[in-house]
C-alpha cells in the first residue's frame, strides 16, 4: 500500500525529551511514513537544539519569539516553506513548545499539529499540570497527546495514558512517572498520524485501525 510521506516538524523550547523520543524512535525505524525533519525552537539556548543536531544529525532552525510579537508566526511560515513543509504534506508536533499559537496558524494546520501534555485532559490544563493534580489529590493522573485547537491545552484527544499519584509524590516524582509515559504515548500518537490511521469526526478522534 501506498503511503504518502509527511514532514515531521518537532517544535520545542527547552530540553526537548520528547523530541528525543521520537527521534530515537525514528532512528530505529519504529514510525514508517515520515519524510524530511525538522526541529524548530524559538529559544537560541534550547538544549533540544543542540540533542537534534549532535546526536540526531538533524536540521534545526531557531525561530525568535517574544511576548505580542505578531510576525512570529508569518517567519515561522517562511521557515517551513523553506523546508518543504505545507499543510498537506506536514505534522506540527509541539514538545514542550511553550508559545501559543493562533487560530489562524492552527486553522491552517488543522488536525495536522499534536501536543502533549502531562495530566489527563480536559483536567489540568496549563502550567505546573503534575503541581496541579498533586494539590486536587487525585489518585490517578497521567499524558495526554491531542490535537491542537484554539484553546490551551485542548483539542480532540488521540491517546491518553494513566499514571499512578503515590501519596509520597512531590512534583518532580509525579513528572518522572509522566514522562515515561509520554514518550511512548507520543511516538505511538505520530505512528498513527503518519499511517493515516486516524481521523477526527465530529470533534473525536477515530482510530481506523488499531496498532
Ligand atoms: C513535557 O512534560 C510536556 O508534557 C510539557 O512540557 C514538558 C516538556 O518536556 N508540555 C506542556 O505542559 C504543554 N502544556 P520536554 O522538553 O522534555 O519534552
Amino acid at each position: 500500500m501506498f503511503v504518502e510521506l509527511i514532514n515531521l516538524v518537532i517544535m520545542i523550547s527547552g530540553r526537548g525529551s520528547n523530541m528525543k523520543a521520537i527521534l530515537e524512535s525514528i532512528r530505529k525505524g519504529e514510525i514508517d511514513g515520515i519524510d524530511n525533519i525538522l526541529v524548530i525552537s524559538n529559544k537560541p539556548d534550547a538544549l533540544g537544539l543542540v540533542i537534534a543536531e549532535r546526536e540526531y544529525g538533524v536540521k534545526t532552525t531557531t525561530v525568535l519569539s517574544n511576548k505580542n510579537d505578531e510576525s512570529f508566526e508569518s517567519r515561522l511560515n517562511n521557515e517551513l516553506k523553506k523546508y518543504n513543509i505545507y499543510p498537506h504534506n506536514g505534522l506540527i508536533c509541539l514538545a514542550g513548545f511553550m508559545k501559543i499559537l493562533s487560530p489562524s496558524f492552527v486553522e491552517l494546520y488543522k488536525h495536522r499539529i499534536m501536543n502533549v501534555h502531562p495530566s489527563l485532559l480536559p483536567s489540568f490544563k496549563g502550567l505546573h499540570a503534575q503541581k496541579q493534580a498533586l494539590l486536587a489529590g487525585v489518585k490517578i493522573s497521567g499524558c495526554t497527546v491531542h490535537f491542537v485547537d484554539n484553546g490551551v491545552d485542548s483539542g480532540p484527544i488521540i491517546l491518553q495514558y494513566p499514571v499512578p499519584v503515590y501519596y509520597n509524590d512531590d512534583e518532580l516524582s509525579l513528572s518522572e512517572r509522566i514522562l515515561v509515559k509520554e514518550h511512548e504515548t507520543y511516538v505511538r500518537a505520530i505512528k498513527l498520524f503518519a499511517l493515516k490511521q486516524i481521523s477526527v469526526v465530529k470533534n473525536r478522534v477515530v482510530q481506523t485501525q488499531v496498532i
